[in-house]
Protein backbone atom coordinates (compact mmCIF):
# COMPACT_ATOMS: atom_id res chain seq x y z
CA UNK A 1 0.00 0.00 0.00
CA UNK A 2 0.96 2.99 -0.92
CA UNK A 3 0.25 6.34 1.86
CA UNK A 4 -2.34 6.09 3.95
CA UNK A 5 -4.98 8.94 4.00
CA UNK A 6 -7.41 10.08 6.23
CA UNK A 7 -10.44 11.79 4.17
CA UNK A 8 -12.43 13.82 6.52
CA UNK A 9 -15.89 14.45 4.55
CA UNK A 10 -15.06 11.04 3.07
CA UNK A 11 -18.88 10.13 3.20
CA UNK A 12 -20.03 13.12 1.23
CA UNK A 13 -20.37 14.58 -2.48
CA UNK A 14 -16.61 15.27 -3.25
CA UNK A 15 -15.21 13.32 -0.26
CA UNK A 16 -16.78 9.34 -1.43
CA UNK A 17 -15.91 9.99 -5.17
CA UNK A 18 -12.08 10.76 -3.80
CA UNK A 19 -11.62 7.45 -1.46
CA UNK A 20 -12.75 5.47 -4.84
CA UNK A 21 -9.92 7.03 -6.64
CA UNK A 22 -7.21 6.62 -3.46
CA UNK A 23 -8.16 3.01 -3.25
CA UNK A 24 -8.02 2.20 -7.34
CA UNK A 25 -4.64 4.24 -6.81
CA UNK A 26 -3.03 2.09 -3.98
CA UNK A 27 -3.52 4.17 -1.51
CA UNK A 28 -5.18 3.39 2.10
CA UNK A 29 -8.37 5.45 2.94
CA UNK A 30 -9.80 5.97 6.70
CA UNK A 31 -12.97 8.30 6.66
CA UNK A 32 -14.25 10.65 9.13
CA UNK A 33 -17.78 12.03 8.80
CA UNK A 34 -20.24 13.42 11.49
CA UNK A 35 -22.96 12.70 8.80
CA UNK A 36 -24.40 16.44 8.98
CA UNK A 37 -25.03 15.69 5.17
CA UNK A 38 -23.64 12.63 4.16
CA UNK A 39 -25.09 8.56 4.88
CA UNK A 40 -22.65 5.81 5.78
CA UNK A 41 -24.28 4.41 2.68
CA UNK A 42 -22.12 6.02 0.41
CA UNK A 43 -19.04 4.81 2.35
CA UNK A 44 -20.78 1.11 1.75
CA UNK A 45 -21.19 2.03 -1.99
CA UNK A 46 -17.32 3.02 -2.08
CA UNK A 47 -16.45 -0.73 -0.82
CA UNK A 48 -18.67 -2.23 -3.32
CA UNK A 49 -17.14 0.23 -6.48
CA UNK A 50 -13.73 -0.90 -5.05
CA UNK A 51 -14.02 -4.00 -3.62
CA UNK A 52 -11.68 -2.77 -0.95
CA UNK A 53 -12.84 -2.05 2.93
CA UNK A 54 -12.94 1.71 4.73
CA UNK A 55 -12.68 1.96 8.30
CA UNK A 56 -15.23 4.26 8.98
CA UNK A 57 -15.27 6.75 11.95
CA UNK A 58 -18.75 8.79 12.54
CA UNK A 59 -16.95 11.53 14.13
CA UNK A 60 -16.91 15.24 14.19
CA UNK A 61 -13.73 16.91 13.50
CA UNK A 62 -14.02 19.44 16.41
CA UNK A 63 -13.92 16.44 19.20
CA UNK A 64 -10.54 16.76 19.24
CA UNK A 65 -10.76 13.39 21.65
CA UNK A 66 -12.39 11.41 19.14
CA UNK A 67 -10.07 12.70 16.68
CA UNK A 68 -7.20 11.65 18.53
CA UNK A 69 -8.62 8.25 18.77
CA UNK A 70 -8.46 7.75 15.06
CA UNK A 71 -4.79 8.78 14.81
CA UNK A 72 -4.09 6.60 17.99
CA UNK A 73 -5.65 3.78 16.00
CA UNK A 74 -4.14 4.40 12.28
CA UNK A 75 -0.63 5.21 11.02
CA UNK A 76 -1.95 8.77 8.88
CA UNK A 77 0.77 10.02 6.12
CA UNK A 78 -2.09 12.67 4.83
CA UNK A 79 -4.96 14.16 5.61
CA UNK A 80 -7.76 15.30 3.02
CA UNK A 81 -10.09 17.70 4.49
CA UNK A 82 -13.34 18.03 3.36
CA UNK A 83 -15.52 18.00 6.22
CA UNK A 84 -17.38 21.51 6.51
CA UNK A 85 -20.75 23.17 5.71
CA UNK A 86 -20.77 24.40 2.15
CA UNK A 87 -24.75 25.91 1.26
CA UNK A 88 -24.21 29.82 0.47
CA UNK A 89 -27.71 30.76 1.35
CA UNK A 90 -27.76 29.15 4.62
CA UNK A 91 -24.12 30.40 5.51
CA UNK A 92 -26.02 33.94 5.33
CA UNK A 93 -28.21 33.33 7.83
CA UNK A 94 -26.27 30.71 10.14
CA UNK A 95 -22.78 32.56 10.39
CA UNK A 96 -22.06 31.43 13.66
CA UNK A 97 -22.39 27.49 12.77
CA UNK A 98 -20.34 28.17 9.25
CA UNK A 99 -17.47 29.61 11.30
CA UNK A 100 -17.74 27.11 13.96
CA UNK A 101 -17.94 24.07 11.65
CA UNK A 102 -14.91 25.53 9.10
CA UNK A 103 -12.80 27.54 11.01
CA UNK A 104 -12.53 25.83 14.15
CA UNK A 105 -13.08 22.20 12.76
CA UNK A 106 -9.97 22.96 10.53
CA UNK A 107 -8.15 24.15 13.75
CA UNK A 108 -9.14 21.05 15.60
CA UNK A 109 -8.06 19.00 12.67
CA UNK A 110 -4.46 21.12 12.40
CA UNK A 111 -3.60 20.70 16.24
CA UNK A 112 -4.60 16.83 16.36
CA UNK A 113 -2.02 16.41 13.04
CA UNK A 114 0.66 18.19 14.91
CA UNK A 115 0.35 16.69 17.99
CA UNK A 116 0.67 13.27 15.97
CA UNK A 117 3.36 14.30 13.60
CA UNK A 118 0.94 14.22 10.51
CA UNK A 119 2.13 17.33 8.86
CA UNK A 120 0.45 16.98 4.92
CA UNK A 121 -2.62 18.11 4.30
CA UNK A 122 -4.85 19.01 1.28
CA UNK A 123 -7.24 21.42 2.03
CA UNK A 124 -10.90 21.92 -0.11
CA UNK A 125 -10.77 25.32 -1.35
CA UNK A 126 -13.29 27.07 -3.34
CA UNK A 127 -13.19 29.00 -6.93
CA UNK A 128 -15.72 31.55 -4.19
CA UNK A 129 -12.29 32.69 -2.52
CA UNK A 130 -11.42 35.21 -5.35
CA UNK A 131 -14.80 36.90 -5.44
CA UNK A 132 -16.05 38.77 -8.26
CA UNK A 133 -12.97 37.86 -11.01
CA UNK A 134 -11.41 40.89 -12.02
CA UNK A 135 -9.74 38.79 -15.13
CA UNK A 136 -10.89 35.34 -16.73
CA UNK A 137 -9.94 33.10 -17.03
CA UNK A 138 -8.74 32.70 -13.07
CA UNK A 139 -5.33 31.76 -12.50
CA UNK A 140 -3.70 31.54 -9.02
CA UNK A 141 -2.18 34.33 -8.61
CA UNK A 142 -5.40 36.31 -9.33
CA UNK A 143 -7.11 38.42 -6.14
CA UNK A 144 -8.53 36.46 -3.52
CA UNK A 145 -10.28 37.71 -0.70
CA UNK A 146 -14.11 40.25 -1.40
CA UNK A 147 -15.74 37.49 -0.86
CA UNK A 148 -19.91 37.72 -0.22
CA UNK A 149 -20.80 34.97 2.02
CA UNK A 150 -20.12 33.60 5.22
CA UNK A 151 -19.21 30.41 3.61
CA UNK A 152 -17.19 31.63 0.65
CA UNK A 153 -14.77 33.89 3.63
CA UNK A 154 -14.80 30.62 5.16
CA UNK A 155 -12.79 29.37 2.52
CA UNK A 156 -10.71 32.10 2.37
CA UNK A 157 -9.93 32.83 6.09
CA UNK A 158 -8.76 28.64 6.03
CA UNK A 159 -6.81 28.90 3.31
CA UNK A 160 -4.88 31.87 5.50
CA UNK A 161 -4.60 29.62 8.25
CA UNK A 162 -2.87 27.20 6.62
CA UNK A 163 -0.51 29.13 4.39
CA UNK A 164 0.04 30.84 8.29
CA UNK A 165 0.70 27.50 9.74
CA UNK A 166 3.42 26.88 7.25
CA UNK A 167 4.92 29.73 8.27
CA UNK A 168 5.40 28.87 11.13
CA UNK A 169 6.73 25.53 10.59
CA UNK A 170 8.41 25.00 7.58
CA UNK A 171 8.16 20.93 7.88
CA UNK A 172 4.48 21.32 6.89
CA UNK A 173 3.12 20.73 2.88
CA UNK A 174 -0.24 22.41 2.77
CA UNK A 175 -1.81 22.10 -0.77
CA UNK A 176 -5.04 24.38 -1.22
CA UNK A 177 -7.32 22.85 -4.06
CA UNK A 178 -9.71 25.61 -5.69
CA UNK A 179 -12.62 23.89 -7.27
CA UNK A 180 -14.40 25.39 -9.93
CA UNK A 181 -18.01 23.54 -9.90
CA UNK A 182 -17.89 20.13 -9.29
CA UNK A 183 -20.73 17.91 -10.74
CA UNK A 184 -21.47 14.64 -12.03
CA UNK A 185 -21.05 11.03 -10.45
CA UNK A 186 -19.46 7.74 -10.80
CA UNK A 187 -20.17 5.95 -13.46
CA UNK A 188 -21.18 3.17 -11.83
CA UNK A 189 -24.16 5.32 -10.81
CA UNK A 190 -23.50 3.98 -6.90
CA UNK A 191 -22.30 7.00 -5.88
CA UNK A 192 -23.39 10.64 -6.40
CA UNK A 193 -24.49 14.25 -4.69
CA UNK A 194 -27.29 13.75 -2.19
CA UNK A 195 -28.79 17.08 -1.52
CA UNK A 196 -31.29 17.20 1.23
CA UNK A 197 -34.56 19.08 0.52
CA UNK A 198 -34.82 21.05 -2.47
CA UNK A 199 -31.08 21.43 -4.24
CA UNK A 200 -29.31 24.81 -4.29
CA UNK A 201 -27.52 24.40 -7.01
CA UNK A 202 -27.95 24.01 -10.74
CA UNK A 203 -27.34 20.70 -11.71
CA UNK A 204 -29.12 18.69 -9.37
CA UNK A 205 -32.04 21.11 -9.41
CA UNK A 206 -31.79 19.89 -13.19
CA UNK A 207 -31.93 16.29 -12.39
CA UNK A 208 -35.07 16.63 -10.06
CA UNK A 209 -36.64 18.43 -12.76
CA UNK A 210 -35.75 15.62 -15.29
CA UNK A 211 -37.10 12.56 -12.94
CA UNK A 212 -40.40 14.65 -12.14
CA UNK A 213 -39.61 15.81 -8.66
CA UNK A 214 -39.56 18.86 -9.44
CA UNK A 215 -41.60 20.93 -11.99
CA UNK A 216 -39.63 23.13 -13.94
CA UNK A 217 -36.13 24.73 -13.52
CA UNK A 218 -35.81 28.42 -12.83
CA UNK A 219 -32.83 30.42 -14.54
CA UNK A 220 -31.63 33.04 -12.47
CA UNK A 221 -31.48 36.19 -14.92
CA UNK A 222 -30.91 36.08 -18.70
CA UNK A 223 -29.23 39.82 -18.44
CA UNK A 224 -25.74 39.00 -17.71
CA UNK A 225 -22.67 40.32 -19.65
CA UNK A 226 -22.43 36.76 -20.92
CA UNK A 227 -22.63 35.40 -24.74
CA UNK A 228 -26.75 34.09 -23.80
CA UNK A 229 -27.21 36.35 -21.00
CA UNK A 230 -27.39 33.25 -18.30
CA UNK A 231 -24.51 33.08 -16.00
CA UNK A 232 -21.16 31.03 -17.27
CA UNK A 233 -19.64 28.00 -14.94
CA UNK A 234 -16.79 25.84 -15.25
CA UNK A 235 -18.54 22.81 -14.76
CA UNK A 236 -15.75 19.53 -13.48
CA UNK A 237 -16.42 16.16 -13.22
CA UNK A 238 -16.25 15.23 -9.83
CA UNK A 239 -14.25 12.38 -10.85
CA UNK A 240 -12.12 14.02 -13.00
CA UNK A 241 -11.54 16.45 -9.49
CA UNK A 242 -11.31 13.55 -7.12
CA UNK A 243 -8.22 12.22 -9.64
CA UNK A 244 -7.07 15.95 -9.07
CA UNK A 245 -6.26 15.04 -5.10
CA UNK A 246 -4.66 11.66 -6.24
CA UNK A 247 -2.25 13.68 -8.58
CA UNK A 248 -1.50 15.94 -5.53
CA UNK A 249 -0.77 13.31 -3.29
CA UNK A 250 1.11 10.84 -5.93
CA UNK A 251 3.37 14.12 -6.86
CA UNK A 252 4.06 16.61 -3.92
CA UNK A 253 7.01 15.13 -2.21
CA UNK A 254 8.35 18.52 -0.81
CA UNK A 255 7.40 20.86 2.05
CA UNK A 256 5.74 24.51 1.14
CA UNK A 257 2.57 25.63 -0.12
CA UNK A 258 0.78 24.44 -3.42
CA UNK A 259 -2.13 26.04 -4.47
CA UNK A 260 -3.64 24.56 -7.92
CA UNK A 261 -7.14 25.16 -9.39
CA UNK A 262 -9.36 22.29 -10.51
CA UNK A 263 -11.64 23.37 -13.55
CA UNK A 264 -11.92 22.37 -17.40
CA UNK A 265 -11.06 25.66 -18.69
CA UNK A 266 -14.01 26.16 -20.17
CA UNK A 267 -17.43 27.70 -19.55
CA UNK A 268 -20.68 26.95 -19.66
CA UNK A 269 -24.02 28.74 -19.86
CA UNK A 270 -26.90 28.13 -17.92
CA UNK A 271 -28.38 27.55 -20.93
CA UNK A 272 -26.01 24.98 -22.41
CA UNK A 273 -26.05 22.77 -19.37
CA UNK A 274 -29.62 22.69 -19.04
CA UNK A 275 -29.61 21.74 -23.24
CA UNK A 276 -26.85 19.05 -22.44
CA UNK A 277 -28.68 17.63 -19.66
CA UNK A 278 -31.91 17.55 -22.18
CA UNK A 279 -29.66 15.28 -24.71
CA UNK A 280 -28.59 13.30 -21.17
CA UNK A 281 -32.09 12.32 -20.16
CA UNK A 282 -33.73 12.31 -23.55
CA UNK A 283 -36.79 14.34 -22.76
CA UNK A 284 -37.15 18.36 -23.38
CA UNK A 285 -36.86 20.12 -19.70
CA UNK A 286 -39.22 22.92 -18.40
CA UNK A 287 -37.47 25.83 -17.42
CA UNK A 288 -38.49 29.94 -16.81
CA UNK A 289 -36.44 33.17 -16.42
CA UNK A 290 -35.88 34.55 -13.32
CA UNK A 291 -34.27 37.42 -11.46
CA UNK A 292 -30.91 37.23 -10.74
CA UNK A 293 -29.62 35.44 -7.62
CA UNK A 294 -28.12 37.67 -5.11
CA UNK A 295 -24.86 37.18 -4.81
CA UNK A 296 -24.08 35.54 -8.17
CA UNK A 297 -21.00 36.70 -10.58
CA UNK A 298 -21.92 36.76 -14.41
CA UNK A 299 -18.83 34.39 -15.47
CA UNK A 300 -15.98 32.23 -13.35
CA UNK A 301 -13.96 29.81 -15.29
CA UNK A 302 -10.33 28.50 -14.65
CA UNK A 303 -6.96 28.77 -15.76
CA UNK A 304 -6.26 24.82 -15.23
CA UNK A 305 -2.66 24.77 -16.66
CA UNK A 306 -0.57 25.69 -13.66
CA UNK A 307 -1.99 21.93 -12.75
CA UNK A 308 -1.52 20.63 -16.22
CA UNK A 309 2.27 21.75 -15.58
CA UNK A 310 3.39 20.48 -12.27
CA UNK A 311 0.75 17.32 -11.26
CA UNK A 312 0.18 16.19 -14.70
CA UNK A 313 -3.48 16.49 -14.27
CA UNK A 314 -6.08 17.42 -16.34
CA UNK A 315 -9.92 17.40 -16.63
CA UNK A 316 -10.62 14.29 -19.62
CA UNK A 317 -14.42 14.42 -19.08
CA UNK A 318 -16.97 16.82 -20.70
CA UNK A 319 -20.34 18.05 -19.82
CA UNK A 320 -21.56 14.90 -21.98
CA UNK A 321 -19.84 12.60 -19.27
CA UNK A 322 -21.09 14.76 -16.43
CA UNK A 323 -24.84 15.24 -17.01
CA UNK A 324 -25.36 11.11 -18.85
CA UNK A 325 -23.60 10.29 -15.19
CA UNK A 326 -25.75 12.93 -13.33
CA UNK A 327 -28.67 11.45 -14.66
CA UNK A 328 -27.73 7.89 -14.59
CA UNK A 329 -26.91 8.41 -10.65
CA UNK A 330 -30.63 10.34 -10.01
CA UNK A 331 -32.60 7.48 -12.10
CA UNK A 332 -30.37 4.76 -10.01
CA UNK A 333 -31.42 6.10 -7.04
CA UNK A 334 -34.24 8.29 -6.96
CA UNK A 335 -33.93 9.07 -2.97
CA UNK A 336 -30.64 9.41 -3.10
CA UNK A 337 -29.29 7.14 -0.49
CA UNK A 338 -31.90 7.29 1.35
CA UNK A 339 -33.92 3.53 0.58
C1 LIG B 1 -21.85 28.13 -5.60
C2 LIG B 1 -20.84 28.90 -4.81
C3 LIG B 1 -19.56 28.13 -4.76
C4 LIG B 1 -19.80 26.74 -4.23
C5 LIG B 1 -20.82 26.06 -5.12
C6 LIG B 1 -21.12 24.66 -4.64
C7 LIG B 1 -20.53 31.37 -4.86
C8 LIG B 1 -20.41 32.56 -5.74
N1 LIG B 1 -20.65 30.18 -5.48
O1 LIG B 1 -21.41 28.14 -6.95
O2 LIG B 1 -18.64 28.77 -3.93
O3 LIG B 1 -18.59 26.03 -4.20
O4 LIG B 1 -22.01 26.83 -5.12
O5 LIG B 1 -21.83 24.66 -3.44
O6 LIG B 1 -20.50 31.50 -3.68
N2 LIG B 1 -28.57 28.66 -11.32
C9 LIG B 1 -29.81 28.80 -11.92
N3 LIG B 1 -30.85 28.12 -11.35
C10 LIG B 1 -30.74 27.33 -10.24
C11 LIG B 1 -29.45 27.21 -9.64
C12 LIG B 1 -28.40 27.90 -10.20
O7 LIG B 1 -29.97 29.49 -12.92
O8 LIG B 1 -31.74 26.76 -9.77
C13 LIG B 1 -27.40 29.32 -11.95
C14 LIG B 1 -26.66 30.29 -11.07
O9 LIG B 1 -27.20 31.58 -11.14
C15 LIG B 1 -25.24 30.17 -11.66
C16 LIG B 1 -25.15 28.73 -12.14
O10 LIG B 1 -26.51 28.31 -12.30
O11 LIG B 1 -25.11 31.02 -12.78
C17 LIG B 1 -24.46 27.79 -11.17
O12 LIG B 1 -25.04 27.93 -9.88
P1 LIG B 1 -24.68 26.93 -8.68
O13 LIG B 1 -24.76 25.52 -9.15
O14 LIG B 1 -25.51 27.30 -7.50
O15 LIG B 1 -23.13 27.21 -8.39
P2 LIG B 1 -22.37 28.60 -8.11
O16 LIG B 1 -23.29 29.64 -7.62
O17 LIG B 1 -21.51 28.89 -9.28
Amino acid sequence: MKANVLVTGGAGYIGSHTVVELLENGYGAVVVDNLSNSCEESVKRVEKITGKSVKFYNADVRDKAALSRVFEENHIDWVIHFAGLKAVGESCEKPVEYYDNNLYGTLCLLEVMRSYGCKKIVFSSSATVYGDPEVLPLTEECKTGGTTNPYGTSKYFQEIMLQDVYKADKEWTIVLLRYFNPVGAHESGLIGEDPKGIPNNLTPYIAKVAIGELPEIGVFGNDYPTPDGTGVRDYIHVVDLAAGHVAAIDKITGTGVYIYNLGTGIGYSVLDVIHAFEKACGHPLKYSIKPRRAGDIAMCYADASKAKAELGWEAKLGIDEMCASLWKWQSMNPKGYRE
